[in-house]
């Protein structure tokens, strides 16, 4: 365990805001976790377990400690005919992961090849991209419950995952800081093409290894997302909106182009970059912030850019799609103050 103080967190989440942390946790076994929260010096102190900060957003320095998993690497603790169970610790690489599975030929993880952050964060937030979602992969979570100071294995029903949603970011957080998760991946030979960016890339009626679908894939992320390096972002800024049917049908009757998916329950989710760029907003700057030229749907550090200065950008964006569609953007990306 290592617990430092002050700890400067701009380049700890992928906006690189300037913001610290009053403390930063690196854990790296579960009796660490269970040493620091017997500790009554921390034990009230505002917590957040933190991946790679790719879906952050800190809004001033946080006031209390930030838990970083350093429990890294995957075993194989099952497998059969046709499947087979990973256990991943929750530090490693998302895509490591992803890399590791494509090349040992198990198929689920590799439409979500590409996607920045860890795996701990990955099943809290129930990271999802073309036309897959992580929950659906995820057979267990094992992490440490805070209140009743011991390690539990939770069911993936217990989780009930949904678009960009767990029990994690809902009833059960701060109470929980994941540790591993066991994935099951197949061992029979599918692939999930039905997204319009992968059709599109494949050609109708091609084939294409598993291999080949990552690169695929990784290439069209490359062509749409920032570099965070090079620009800080965090992905998606909002959530794809659902709205009723009837929202949907006056949206339609006005702009028949809207890009938009039937839900099973019939509400219709539309495409958030498409409502922020016919709300004018895309490629647009506001101070240091930006609107990606790429996709509206990621707002961007254009270089030394305050958490404000994101947040007044998300704020206009917010107020010109709503005015325009009477459709309200939540945002995606976990704003982080002092009251989380
Ligand atoms: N679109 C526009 N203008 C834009 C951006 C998008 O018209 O500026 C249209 C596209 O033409 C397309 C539709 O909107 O018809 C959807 O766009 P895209 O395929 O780029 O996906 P998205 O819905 O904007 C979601 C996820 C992404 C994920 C992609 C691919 C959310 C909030 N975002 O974006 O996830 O990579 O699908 O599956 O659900 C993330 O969560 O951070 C993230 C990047």
């Amino acid at each position: 365990m290592h617990l430092s103080e002050h700890f400067p967190l701009a380049d700890h989440h992928t906006f690189h805001v300037e913001a610290n942390s009053r403390y930063w946790l690196e854990y790296t076994s579960i009796r660490d976790l269970h040493d620091f929260f017997n500790t009554t010096e921390y034990k009230d102190s505002p917590r957040l377990p933190i991946g790679s900060g790719s879906n952050l957003l800190f809004d001033g320095d946080y006031p209390g400690v930030l838990l970083h998993s350093s429990i890294v690497g995957s075993t194989v603790i099952r497998e059969s005919d046709d499947a087979v169970w990973v256990r991943v610790g929750s530090g490693t690489l998302w895509d490591d992961f992803v890399e590791t599975a494509v090349a040992s030929g198990w198929y689920g993880a590799e439409n979500l090849s590409g996607i920045p952050g860890e795996v701990g964060a990955a099943a809290v937030q129930n990271i999802g991209a073309y036309g897959a979602e992580v929950g659906q992969l995820i057979d267990k979570v094992e992490a440490y419950c805070i209140p009743d100071a011991q390690l539990q294995c939770i069911d993936q029903k217990e989780c009930r995952y949904g678009y960009r949603q767990s029990r994690f970011k809902s009833d059960w957080m701060h109470q929980y800081v994941v540790c591993a998760v066991v994935f099951k991946l197949s061992k029979i030979p599918h692939l999930n093409l039905s997204y319009a960016d992968l059709e599109n890339a494949v050609g109708t009626g091609r084939s294409i290894s598993l291999n080949g679908l990552r690169k695929a894939i990784l290439k069209i992320r490359n062509a749409k997302l920032p570099d965070t390096n090079q620009m800080g972002n965090a992905g998606s800024f909002f959530m794809n909106p659902i709205v009723d049917q009837a929202r949907y049908e006056w949206i339609k009757d006005r702009y028949p182009e809207v890009k938009s998916w039937i839900q099973s329950d019939g509400r219709v989710k539309l495409a958030a970059g498409w409502l922020i760029e016919q709300a004018g907003w895309k490629g647009r700057q506001l101070g240091r912030a930006g609107v990606h030229e790429q996709q509206a749907l990621v707002l961007v550090n254009l270089g030394g850019a305050t958490s404000k200065e994101i947040l007044d950008l998300s704020a206009r964006i917010q107020e010109d799609v709503q005015s325009k569609f009477e459709v309200v953007l939540q945002p995606e990306v976990q704003i982080v103050n002092g009251f989380l």
